[in-house]
């Protein structure tokens, strides 16, 4: 049931700092800096692998684009995610040496498992991350691991994206000291993180009465964007994605850097903007891009680290300093957010309209 909740979502959003502990539990080793993952890749694949694709659809594409931006910088090679539908094996392509890996919630999205089928069959090396255990792409791959979130039955994805890119980390951990380019105290410090992880969310999920409140305030708004630099912005897309199919509002994310190139012509002053400043990209460049947008009357509503000014912005919710986890912890502000969005708007939050929770048709 939902233990109290009025939805799903909400009852999966709150369940987040428990889904994450047991996403976590006996995979950190602090003392050598790395997971403890069970990986059957061998060891020396795992040092030759000279390129990442990685394949996914909606939410799980957003974690796959978060992973790239964590992986990049562990390892000496080049990580390219692809939209599952878009994904395709060109002639001559090194398939020695590349890892194909498949986010996937459910295991069964066909687009993703079509993705996968087309990397096997010149002889790709496989691996999937996903929630479902004896799923169909977990027959299919070389080697899974499991993200352990439970039971995710809202359409909308939330604990299960949390728990792909806090997977993906503990992955990209492994990789970094497999290969020997990421040193024991640098994995520590990330596995530090991933500690904090459940309580930092916590903290976000505390500040619920007050994101309640922006969302009573803004929710008759024309549309909403989202906007952040780095590792913030597959979570501004992320994050638009969910208020858009579950209040069925107009909403975008974009590359804070983007806004003049073009969507800057659709900001007014009904349109709250929500800016991710994390501290590990740039938050002076967004800072400009919020005064752009303030300037053509937008609201803004800041999501910044304790500790940093957001002062400019008319409101400010405020996110733990998590290092390069700190986006995915804003991503919990902008899930109530959506959330209450859409609840006051009156909508089938669980079920929102055209849409299934797995997709097994192309
Ligand atoms: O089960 P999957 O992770 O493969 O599903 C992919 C998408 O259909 C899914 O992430 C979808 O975008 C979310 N339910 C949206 O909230």
């Amino acid at each position: 049931g939902k233990a109290g909740h009025n939805h799903y979502m909400h009852k999966e959003i709150h369940e987040q700092p428990y889904a994450l502990r047991q996403a976590i539990s006996g995979r950190i080793d602090e003392l050598s800096g790395n997971a403890s993952l069970n990986i059957e890749l061998d060891d020396e694949f795992l040092r030759d692998i000279d390129e990442i694709q990685i394949v996914a659809c909606g939410t799980s594409y957003h974690a796959g684009l978060y992973a790239k931006e964590l992986i990049e910088p562990l390892i000496d090679v080049t990580v390219r995610v692809d939209i599952a539908s878009e994904y395709e094996v060109y002639d001559g392509h090194d398939t020695q040496n590349t890892l194909v890996v498949a986010v996937t919630q459910s295991g069964e999205t066909a687009d993703t498992l079509s993705a996968i089928r087309r990397a096997k069959a010149p002889g790709m090396t496989t691996f999937a991350v996903t929630n479902t255990v004896g799923s169909t792409i977990t027959r299919e791959v070389d080697d899974s691991l499991f993200i352990k979130a439970g039971p995710e039955i809202g359409v909308a994805a939330t604990k299960t994206f949390v728990s792909q890119v806090t997977a993906l980390t503990l992955f990209a951990t492994y990789l970094g000291r497999t290969r020997g380019t990421l040193s024991a105290g640098d994995g520590a410090d990330i596995l530090k993180n991933i500690r904090r992880l459940p309580n930092a969310v916590q903290s976000v999920l505390d500040a619920e009465p007050e994101i309640k409140c922006l969302a009573e305030q803004y929710v008759d708004s024309d549309a909403f964007f989202f906007i952040g630099r780095g590792l913030a912005q597959p979570v501004a897309l992320e994050s638009a994605l969910k208020l858009k199919e579950i209040s069925y509002t107009h909403a975008e994310g974009f590359a804070a850097g983007e806004l003049k190139h073009g969507p800057l012509a659709l900001v007014t002053e009904n349109t709250p903007v929500l800016a991710f400043l994390n501290e590990s990209a740039s938050p002076k460049e967004t800072f400009n891009n919020v005064k752009e947008v303030e300037s053509r009357g937008a609201p803004v509503i800041g999501l910044t680290t304790k500790g940093n000014s957001g002062s400019f912005c008319k409101h400010t919710i405020e996110i733990p300093n998590l290092g390069r986890l700190e986006p995915l912890v804003a991503n919990i502000a902008t899930q109530l957010f959506a959330y209450h969005v859409a609840n006051e708007m009156g909508r089938p939050i669980d079920k929102p309209r055209n849409l299934a929770k797995s997709v097994t048709v192309e």
